[in-house]
């Protein structure tokens, strides 16, 4: 990432990045030895990186937003009755936190619903931001359980 975009993107995630709330998201790990917050921000960056490169005409601030929340679950799915429904259950779970500690527009509550289509066929995600996150995480969490155990 350039300079200035990486000052942007600081400027953007930096308010909810060091909200209380949101460090919940260190207690629990994610894949291999990553907690759910630094997953997020990695999100976050990708795709805001992603937005960026193919110049996309995004809103960036619903962007970042959406994808620093978009895992804001706060339970450690490991422990979850039967962790293949985490798979199915955790958007729904993250958007409605996000929505009560946050607040979301539409935009950015799809953006979280959505985040693991194709696999809640019915969450589609609606917008390019809700797009780029879904890749990203996908992105991301691959790399996290292949070279981070
Ligand atoms: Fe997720
Ligand atoms: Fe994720």
């Amino acid at each position: 990432m350039k300079l200035s975009e990486k000052a942007e993107f600081n400027r953007i995630i930096n308010e909810i990045k060091s909200d209380s709330k949101s460090m919940k998201m260190k207690d629990f790990i994610q894949h291999g030895r990553v907690t759910t917050y630094d997953h997020c921000i990695r999100v976050a960056a990708i795709s805001f990186w992603i937005a960026k490169k193919l110049k996309l005409n995004c809103n960036l601030d619903s962007l970042v937003k959406g994808a620093f929340l978009h895992d804001y679950y706060l339970y450690d799915w490991h422990d979850y009755k039967g962790a293949k429904l985490h798979g199915f259950h955790h958007p729904e779970v993250a958007m409605r936190n996000a929505f009560r500690d946050f607040g979301l527009t539409k935009k950015e509550a799809n953006i979280i619903k959505s985040h693991m289509w194709p696999l809640t066929l019915r969450s589609v995600p609606a917008s390019k931001e809700a797009v780029l996150v879904c890749i990203a995480d996908k992105i991301s969490s691959t790399k996290e359980t292949l070279t981070e155990r």
